[in-house]
């Protein structure tokens, strides 16, 4: 104890971090505590969070704007790849967490720290994401974290906090865990953890309910370049606003809500709420993109290589030699991922109603038709499907002879 002098803390502003501080400085002997709030876009006024940081006895106070970052070099390669973990969670919170503990090793070598901290507990995702990717970045660097080692119940941090100026969380909280980004939200604990309980209207908030929504369906079409989206409706948008656009649109008419039991990397199955309208809408378009523009093979093999993608982010992989192979395998790909896909917005549901790649398409109507202008050459489909079924011919012949 009282090896380290200055330590660098990924800080929200939540009773557990803000406990960190006290704890860091009367428990390890640490001498300085900076915290470091990150920015993704989640709306929240910092400032407040900034000065409860000092209060709580910090002696620097930072806050790093990583919207346009989380953006450009986590939400738009997870669009590329389709990233969906277990097929359905588009990893709002685990894209976010590399980036973030990219930034604290940054800051610490800035600041000449000897260590980082965190105050996440040790049943979530979320102590793998940081641990791993900052053993990744900076090897040698040390992490602390008071949360997975204090042993203290929600009630006893908040009265640890009560020493030490963290003062308790206002009125009754909200009985719900929540995460919050640019990318969407994520909901956990109180009645969701009975999973035969459907999630109560008072849970979400950036989509609206299916009564809600309005009567009338609105058609809107996204943009792609090289994979990337870079425009709704005709209107070219830099990343960070697309995805404002797409959460509205998506949002307003109650598409992008997820319930689902989830398997963790800690072994345990927890149920989750999230939602994600503006990042579901743009893997559904980019997707169907894909389905025009892409071979079949490399749409075979992308799909699998999505799901490891998807599993290596969610299991803290971010930085690693088989996520930057995939990446490369992906980045390929995406050159021919050009054009734009049509979407029909209503009741929560978004359904793609058209796509069109004026360079790229594989589509090639002469091929595809029934009409007239049919240029494919139905008899040479005969020989095709004697070789093709030579194998089963073979087969059959062989048992059949063996059954007599
Ligand atoms: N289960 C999600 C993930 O691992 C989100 C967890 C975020 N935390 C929360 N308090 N809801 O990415």
């Amino acid at each position: 104890m009282g090896q380290f002098k200055k330590v660098v803390l990924a800080y929200s502003g939540g009773v557990d971090t803000s406990v960190c501080i006290p704890y860091l400085k009367k428990e390890y002997g640490v001498e300085q505590v900076i915290a470091l709030a990150a920015d993704l876009g989640q709306g929240e006024e910092l400032e407040p969070i900034r000065r409860k940081a000092i209060d709580a006895g910090a002696s620097e106070s930072l806050i790093a704007d990583l919207v346009t970052p989380f953006i450009e070099e986590f939400a738009f390669p997870a669009i590329r790849a389709n990233g969906l973990y277990e097929g359905r969670y588009p990893l709002s919170t685990a894209l976010a967490r590399p980036l973030i503990a990219q930034r604290l090793v940054e800051v610490a070598k800035d600041l000449g720290a000897d260590a980082v901290a965190h105050g996440c507990t040790g049943k979530g995702n979320d102590q793998v994401r940081f641990d791993v990717a900052i053993a990744a970045l900076a090897p040698e660097m040390h992490v602390l974290t008071p949360a997975r080692e204090w042993g203290m119940s929600r009630e006893e941090t908040i009265s640890y906090g009560e020493r030490f100026g963290v003062p308790a969380p206002v009125s009754k909280k909200s009985p719900y865990s929540i995460d919050l980004n640019l990318l969407g939200r994520s909901v956990e604990a109180g009645c969701l953890e009975d999973p035969r309980i459907s999630p109560p209207e008072e849970v979400y908030a950036i989509t609206t309910s299916i009564d809600d929504a309005p009567n009338k369906p609105i058609e809107i079409e996204i943009a792609f370049e090289s994979g990337n989206p870079i425009s709704i409706d005709g209107i070219l948008l830099n990343p960070v606003d697309l995805i404002k656009k797409a959460n509205l649109l998506a949002g307003n008419h109650g598409f992008g809500r997820i319930d689902i039991i989830e398997n963790r990397v800690v072994g345990i199955k927890s149920r989750e709420i999230y939602e994600t309208p503006g990042l579901l809408l743009l893997i559904l378009a980019h997707q169907e993109l894909e389905s025009l523009t892409l071979s079949a093979e490399v749409l075979r093999t992308k799909s699998q290589l999505e799901r490891q993608w998807s599993e290596l982010v969610y299991q803290g992989l971010w930085f690693s030699p088989l996520k930057e192979a995939i990446d490369a395998f992906i980045n390929q790909t995406q050159n021919n991922v050009n054009g734009s896909v049509k979407i029909r917005l209503y009741k929560g549901n978004a359904t793609v109603v058209g796509r069109h790649s004026p360079d790229d398409s594989l589509y090639l109507p002469s091929m595809a038709t029934y009409g007239d202008d049919d240029k494919f050459d139905h008899r040479s489909a005969e020989g095709f499907i004697y070789i093709w079924g030579l194998p089963s011919r073979i087969w059959s012949a062989v048992r059949n002879k063996q059954k007599k």
